[in-house]
């Protein structure tokens, strides 16, 4: 097994901020004390994915999906815990030592593991072809430089050149222990009639694609031959890690700019993304030659609202493009359109302009694109009256496709007025082709109902854009055990208040028979009475979170907090350094120096009872929710995302007590709500066997059964006589 030493585990998780983890993914928005964005899990048009900082978790409030640093990239990525771990660790430059992996290691490493580990390797391989063996520098740099392709941009998006020399890459990867199953899988070789297998990219460079995350899951290579009988471009074809409508190219390299610009431009081939980037415009991205699908456009919803497409000015692929650009409306983008000048494409006008030119000429060419349609459109339709009511009609319909209420009634508006037809037609033409699509919606939705109930495969999800089939994280449902169920509610109450504040303060407990006490944390109360009357929880999930509450506290906490609380000292007495230098500068007199002393250092020392307290109160979910134990990380992480309702009746006065400051009352409410839910088991299995032992008229087990229930009922009124006061006066 490979593995990472538990110091750098930590090292990496304590790095590890969600809301940075999750921004590579996803374009979060400040909500208060969370952040929100649109869920990567599923398909979804407005935010349900919440974000928090504090608790290091994310949380999709819709599909449940989410978690902390490392479940989010686990469940996003596909990958296992080690290569989360690994991921996380390579964005916070942690370095993590590990060994090379050993033939079998390679053999036993997943396919999808082995893909992307052979285009890695490939990636190397024809990177290092370019840059240095002979034949890429001549051929391979030499027609990079004549396109004007510098050095930078050779590097950010790893160009590369594969041999003339047919088996070249295959001989290599080989010899290094790859298998050619798996070069053959992912197309960057092929097998021929005759049984050899040759390279596919031979003499072309190489364009690699990578994934939102930056892995390399295809290849395009461009021929060099100017003749018309070869392929301009040869891709990877579609395998396990490739599915070429749900991949863009350049969105490694522009995710940052898109989301700083909060606009992604969009635009047809490699080159134009390259020479793009050269110029500065880096919020770029291409659909490589194909039209738009709805994958890709909402992995570009994923961090921005608003797409610019650039076109060349060739009216023949404008129209066959303006279906697509209907699909962003649909998915609730704000599109806008830019026309290039006669006979430039993005790459050539980027190469033949400064930088500034481009953003000014962008800047100022922008349209909107129901404007830019229409416009379009009728130039062609001359004043052909039918022609004139297709294009309308064509109109109508991409307005009808822009999900928010009010967008859509402006447009209509405008559109109205630039066409010079009343807005009341237009906006019951949308309404039809609204209900139309509903319709046919239904209809699809019918049918894949039919298909499942005759027992047919579903056709493939259009939403499964992320979420590629993987081994199930949650746990099956436990065999049923009738009790168990009942007892579920109250186990799940205490093993929440363990995970979420068991290293708290809770009450000070007796020690000696002098008196003394010494205080005691969530956890150890809840521990210590649980022993005391022999429980044991009955969900698995539940006990094995609790035990594993019970490990943290034990194993790493006290060496945690000692260090914490020495580097709190130094806090502190910085901040009462800093104070009363500041007190000391900016008071207006000196009478009252003291008394100001005074004051801050009060203030100082609240601060940091709140830093101890907030330590103490995420020490257990934190390494909970990124525990490798699969029913641990996602267990705790449900536990911990919980809202919490606190009941009316408390609320009702002014002043609401967090959950957080009534811990003194409710943990104990939790423990003895356990206990007594157990004794009521006890009691309806004594009855159960009392109506047995009535059956077969055995009167003595009759009898002594009801002495039995008499106790077990006696023990729940004290319970709840118990529950009925306040159990521990919160002192402190
Ligand atoms: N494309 C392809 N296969 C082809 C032609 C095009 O996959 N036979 C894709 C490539 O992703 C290409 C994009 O469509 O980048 C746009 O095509 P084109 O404009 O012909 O290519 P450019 O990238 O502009 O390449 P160049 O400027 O070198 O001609
Ligand atoms: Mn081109």
């Amino acid at each position: 097994m490979r593995r990472i030493d538990q110091a750098t585990v930590q090292k990496i998780l304590d790095a590890a901020d969600i809301v940075e983890v999750v921004s590579d993914f996803v374009h979060l928005k400040r909500r208060g004390t969370s952040y929100l964005g649109l869920c990567p899990f599923h398909n979804e048009r407005t935010p349900s994915f919440s974000v928090s900082k504090t608790k290091g978790i994310c949380k999709c409030f819709s599909c449940g999906k989410g978690g902390s640093a490392v479940n989010f990239i686990m469940e996003l990525e596909q990958m296992s815990y080690y290569d989360a771990l690994k991921y996380l660790a390579k964005k916070y430059h942690i370095e993590i030592e590990e060994h090379e992996m050993s033939a079998e290691e390679r053999e036993a490493a997943n396919k999808r593991e082995s893909l992307l580990a052979v285009n890695d390797f490939a990636l190397n391989f024809f990177e290092r072809t370019l840059q240095e063996s002979n034949e890429g520098r001549t051929i391979g740099l030499g027609y990079f430089r004549e396109r004007g392709i510098n050095e930078a941009m050779q590097k950010r998006f790893h160009l590369g050149f594969s041999p003339e020399g047919r088996t070249t890459l295959r001989d290599e990867a080989v010899s290094k222990g790859f298998k050619e199953e798996f070069l053959i899988e992912t197309g960057l070789c092929y097998r021929t009639d005759r049984g050899t297998v040759h390279d596919r990219f031979r003499g072309r460079v190489i364009f690699p694609v990578f994934t939102v995350s930056g892995k390399v899951v295809a290849f395009g290579g461009r021929t060099l031959r100017k003749d018309k009988d070869v392929a301009k471009y040869v891709n990877s074809p579609e395998s396990v890690i490739y599915r070429k409508s749900y991949e863009l190219y350049g969105l490694y390299q522009a995710k940052q700019a898109i989301v700083r610009k909060d606009k992604c431009i969009l635009v047809e081939g490699y080159m134009d993304v390259i020479s793009m980037h050269q110029s500065g415009v880096e919020n770029v991205v291409a659909s490589s030659g194909t039209s738009l699908t709805e994958g890709q456009i909402r992995l570009i919803h994923r961090f921005t609202e608003n797409v610019t497409v650039i076109y060349d000015s060739d009216p023949a692929g404008i129209k066959a493009s303006l279906r697509g650009i209907d699909m962003l409306l649909a998915e609730g983008l704000n599109v806008k359109v830019l026309l290039l000048p006669d006979g430039d494409d993005p790459d050539s006008f980027a190469q033949n302009h400064s930088s500034s030119e481009v953003e000014e000429y962008l800047a100022a060419n922008e349209t909107d694109f129901i404007a830019f349609k229409t416009r379009i459109l009728l130039e062609g339709s001359g004043n052909d009256p039918i022609e004139r009511s297709r294009v309308i009609q064509s109109v109508v319909r991409s307005i009808s496709m822009i999900p928010d209420d009010i967008t859509r009634t402006v447009y209509i508006g405008e559109c109205g007025r630039s066409l010079g037809i009343d807005e009341n037609v237009l906006r019951l033409q949308v309404a039809k082709y609204t209900a139309e699509r509903r319709e046919k919606e239904a209809r699809d939705a019918e049918r894949a109902r039919n298909r499942v109930a005759a027992g047919l495969p579903a056709e493939p999800a259009q939403d499964d854009v992320v979420l590629q089939p993987s081994a199930p994280v949650r746990q099956a449902e436990p065999a049923a055990k009738p009790m168990n169920k009942f007892l579920i509610p109250y186990e799940r109450d205490l093993v929440r208040y363990v995970v979420k504040y068991g290293m708290m303060y809770l009450c000070d407990c007796q020690i000696d028979e002098a008196g003394n006490t010494r205080p005691m944390s969530v956890i150890e109360y809840v521990d210590r009475e649980l022993n005391n009357d022999n429980i044991v929880l009955s969900d698995d999930a539940f006990r094995t979170v609790f035990e594993a509450s019970l490990r943290v506290a034990s194993d790493a906490w006290m060496d945690d907090w000692t260090r914490f609380s020495a580097e709190l000292e130094v806090k502190r007495a910085e901040m009462l350094r800093q104070g009363a230098e500041r007190i000391r500068t900016s008071a207006a007199d000196l009478s009252n120096l003291d008394a100001l002393e005074q004051k801050m250092s009060e203030d100082v020392a609240e601060e940091i009872a709140a830093m101890a307290d907030d330590f103490c109160q995420r020490y257990i979910s934190k390494h909970l929710v990124s525990a490798i134990d699969d029913v641990v990380r996602t267990v705790s992480t449900d536990l911990v995302a919980h809202k919490h309702q606190l009941s009316k009746i408390h609320t009702k006065y002014a002043k609401i007590a967090t959950e957080r400051e009534r811990l003194a009352e409710l943990v104990p409410h939790a423990v003895y709500n356990l206990k007594e839910a157990l004794v009521e088991c006890d009691i309806r299995n004594v009855i159960e066997n009392i109506r047995e032992a009535c059956k077969v008229n055995d009167i003595k087990r009759v009898e002594q059964l009801m002495l039995k229930q008499a106790e077990l009922n006696e023990i729940k009124k004290e319970l709840a006589r118990y529950l009925g006061e306040r159990v521990l006066s919160p002192k402190r």
